[in-house]
């Protein structure tokens, strides 16, 4: 058996490929079958001519997902999916697939929500999770390469370590236990056994709120460094964004290709330094001419592409009348799709104001909203940074800035085109007395604190540390819209199943 991503070491060659039908298109005396096997998509051309009746027989009952074992000569084919033919000699279904859920027309993304075990073998999901297996994989060599140990920390906990508003609490036994929020604790605990770490593992939040970007189970990349102060941490969180992307460009170009990503800011990510300003120069910036600027600029593109469209529209619906069938069904295509587009534009028209209000408005020591921190990163040219926030809206466990007190030495990483947060991280509390006075301030239970608070006890060390979130990351190196298309099986408000 060969693998459809082997095809180029088979040229001429007669294989074997097992897989399941995508796709099939049959004319007269030719049956073309786009066959998927995981590794990726191969059309096979069956000649009346060139088989037995049998063969064209089996050819002919192959319906969309039947799963079949196809043999047949490999023919080089630039116009061809992957660059290869299947000229087929032989073929044998292995099962017949009946009323397949999932057909090439359009769904509505519940009823794909619904089909997600099926969904994921639709081309563009098959893509977006072989870019998440390979942001994995980047992931754990740009650590181990560096000489980080990975730790597994515990998923039941006794503690909230970033607020006591999003736990999930289960029984353990009679005790309350916490699903775990972050690894981060348990880090710093192996960061002074091992100067540096890193977790990799889910982390849950009960996250009552619907948006593009929350999960209530995602999977988080915790480092965590000894001796590190803030700068370091920055530094290290802008050099493993741009070895994942590299290592994405790299490796990833056919799926970024079937996922239809503009990788112009990828690549711009790689060669750029990534911007860092502080936390008050951001709420200047949002209170700006530049960013009202900005806001003026994207309400007018937006109506220009708006009046575009409609008469682009206007266009086609009139040749529709007197088309083909073919060019009908191009037509129809397209319509949709304008469709979609001006749902959107009149989406962004309605929430420019509400975008504006917020930036206007902004107020000195809140945080900063999903619109905020698009306005923020639209003005840069490569992911933006931004330090040093009011210590009111961050966790406990940050140090304060030795310079200005009510500020936290916290940083967080926005990616650019709207996806905003992606990382957000700290230098530590390293002090005991302070640590302790923080616990108590935000009302957290001292006892399950004790294990924590011993790190301060015994070789404390300043030290720095952040939390990048996959799917996020996934979903912004896919240009995806939608965090549930970046994990196998989301878990979100109102989704337990599949
Ligand atoms: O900013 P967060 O809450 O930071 C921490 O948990 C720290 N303990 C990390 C550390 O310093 N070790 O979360 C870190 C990242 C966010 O930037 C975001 O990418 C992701 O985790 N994240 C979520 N992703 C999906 N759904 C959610 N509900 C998320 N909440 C956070
Ligand atoms: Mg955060």
């Amino acid at each position: 058996m060969t693998y459809i991503e082997e095809l180029k070491d088979h040229d001429g060659q007669e294989v074997t490929l097992k897989g399941w039908v995508y796709n099939r298109r049959s004319s007269k005396n030719l049956e073309f079958i786009e066959l998927r096997d995981g590794t990726g998509i191969c059309q096979c051309v069956i000649s009346r001519e060139d088989v037995a009746d049998e063969v064209w027989e089996s050819a002919s009952e192959l319906t969309q997902e039947s799963s079949a074992e196809l043999t047949g000569r490999v023919i080089k084919d630039e116009r061809s999916i992957g660059g290869y033919e299947l000229h087929v000699t032989n073929l044998t279904a292995i099962q017949i697939t009946e009323d397949y859920p999932i057909t090439p027309k359009e769904h509505g993304v519940d009823f794909l929500m619904e089909n997600r075990h099926l969904w994921l073998r639709s081309r563009r999901q098959w893509a977006a999770m072989r870019v998440r297996n390979q942001i994995i994989y980047a992931i754990h060599r740009f650590f181990q390469d560096k000489g980080f140990l990975q730790l597994d920390a515990p998923i039941f906990t006794s503690n909230a370590a970033e607020g006591t508003t999003t736990l999930f609490e289960t029984d353990y036994f009679e005790e309350k236990a916490y699903l775990t929020q972050s690894g981060q604790l348990y880090a710093e605990a192996m960061a002074m056994a091992h100067g540096k770490v890193y977790t990799f593992g889910p982390t849950f939040r009960a996250e009552k709120s619907k948006t593009r970007r929350h999960l209530t189970e995602f999977w988080m990349i915790e480092p965590e460094m000894a001796f590190y102060d803030l700068t370091m941490n920055m530094d290290l969180a802008e050099e493993m964004i741009k070895s994942i992307i590299s290592r994405i460009l790299e490796r990833c170009e056919n799926e970024l290709e079937v996922l239809e990503r503009d990788v112009t800011v990828l690549k711009q990510a790689v060669k750029n330094r990534f911007h860092r300003i502080t936390y008050s120069e951001a709420v200047e910036l949002l209170k700006s001419d530049k960013t009202s600027d900005l806001l003026d600029k994207m309400k007018s593109d937006r109506e220009s592409e708006a009046d575009k469209l409609k008469s682009e529209q206007a266009e086609i619906e009139k040749e529709r009348g007197s088309a083909k069938k073919w060019r009908k069904a191009q037509i129809d295509q397209r319509i949709r799709e304008i469709q979609i587009r001006q749902n959107q534009i009149e989406e962004d028209l309605r929430n420019i104001p509400v975008w504006r209000k917020s930036a206007t408005e902004f107020e000195w020591g809140s945080d900063f909203g999903g619109s905020d921190e698009t306005l923020l990163t639209m003005q840069f040219d490569a992911p933006l940074i931004i330090h040093r926030y009011p210590a009111e809206v961050k966790a406990f466990y940050m140090k304060r800035d030795p310079e200005q007190q009510e500020l936290a030495l916290a940083m967080d990483l926005l990616a650019p085109e709207g996806y905003g947060e992606i990382i957000g991280g700290s230098q530590r509390e390293d002090s005991f007395e302070e640590l302790k006075k923080r616990i108590q301030e935000h009302n957290l239970p001292e006892e399950v604190f004790s294990w924590y608070l011993d790190l301060r006890r015994y070789g404390s060390v300043p030290h720095s540390g952040f939390g990048l979130g996959l799917e996020r990351t996934v979903a912004w190196i896919c240009g995806l819209d939608h965090v549930r298309e970046t994990i196998p099986f989301p878990r979100m408000l109102g989704r337990l199943t599949p």
